[in-house]
């Protein structure tokens, strides 16, 4: 936990800290963390309620984070990033700022770039509406970049945990069995190759978290993490009730989850400096991990301990 700070609330496995990202994270211990993953404040052109960094600034903020990122992650820890893309204010042209931080985190802070995967979300609206909507000039964005950074070039992971359920053609194809075959391209599959299947079929970089993927369900007994959002989240509903702030910008429990279970092991320690509702708070306990939350602002703090019904511990910094 940070060093001289009073959790704002503690559950089983985790705490909660009201406190500014970068000096929470300089105050956690140097190679004790398995996995950060966080969605900070994208740059965006029309601002969100919690204010939103210019792009021209971005990496100047950002960077001194991220090197403490570094710090506290373990020798085979990893860094999951979900930084939206912005456009230029003005033009229909889009902004480079989150290239030229990717670019950054790997030559300047000294990550090492594991894989890029994109979040697949067709609910986002169709922005900016000038372009896309009124002169019908761009089409609607609907993927954002989850980079994925190793401290070191060997993070610890396992693809075995994030495996989905095998599509009708594989399903088929284990049944009736592979013939020895050679490809177009030249490639030679092997006999035998598809028998009994493999567990489950290897999930794409393009990550779909619908209902139709089976992401997320599994935790809904736990914590209230289920849903996109929208009326039917039960934690929209849990807030609405008490009268508390839904948080404007989260994500979807099944993007903390994938890579909790890809890059961690129960036990291990999950943090986000920037974690707005604690969604991944609430998954990681709901996977036997144990996490820390920072956020800057008391009221999402008030309203994400709610995903802990009475569970979570009092509040002991009454903001
Ligand atoms: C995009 S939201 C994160 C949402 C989160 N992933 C979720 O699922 O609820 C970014 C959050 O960062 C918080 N924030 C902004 N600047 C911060 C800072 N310097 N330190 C800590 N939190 C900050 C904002 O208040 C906001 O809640």
């Amino acid at each position: 936990m940070p060093d001289g700070m009073k959790p704002f609330y503690c559950t089983a496995l985790g705490s909660a800290y009201r406190a500014d990202a970068l000096d929470a994270l300089r105050r956690l211990e140097t190679g004790s963390v398995a996995l950060v993953v966080t969605s900070p404040p994208y740059a965006l052109v029309t601002k969100k309620a919690y204010g939103n960094p210019a792009t021209g600034d971005y990496a100047a903020w950002f960077l001194p984070i991220a090197r403490e990122i570094r710090r506290i992650l373990r020798p085979d820890g990893s860094f999951v990033l979900n930084l939206g893309g912005s456009w230029t204010p003005g033009q229909p042209t889009r902004s480079l700022y989150h290239y030229r931080l990717l670019l950054a985190l790997v030559d300047e802070v000294g990550f090492h770039l594991a894989q890029e995967c994109y979040w697949y979300n067709p609910a986002k609206m169709p922005a900016p509406a000038e372009w896309v909507c009124v002169r019908r000039v761009r089409v609607k964005d609907s993927v954002e970049p989850v980079w994925w950074f190793g401290k070191g070039p060997h993070p610890q992971a396992d693809n075995r945990q994030v495996l989905r359920p095998y599509g009708p053609a594989m399903v088929k194809l284990m049944e009736r069995g592979q013939k020895p075959s050679t490809r177009p391209s030249g490639h030679r599959v092997r006999a035998g190759w598809a028998a009994g299947g493999h567990g489950g079929s290897i999930p794409p970089n393009l990550l779909s978290f619908g209902a139709a993927d089976g992401a997320g369900e599994d935790l809904a007994d736990h914590l209230l993490v289920t849903g996109q959002g929208g009326a039917k989240d039960a934690y929209v509903r849990a807030c609405r009730a008490a009268g508390l702030p839904v948080h404007p910008a989260r994500f979807p429990p099944a993007l903390p989850a994938f890579f909790i279970r890809l890059c961690t092991v129960p036990g291990d320690v999950v943090v986000d400096p920037f974690a707005g509702s604690n969604t991944t708070g609430a998954v990681a306990e709901a996977l036997g991990r144990r996490w820390i939350a920072i956020e800057a602002r008391a009221d999402y703090l008030r309203s994400s301990r709610l995903r802990w019904g009475r569970e979570a511990g009092p509040a002991k910094h009454a903001a």
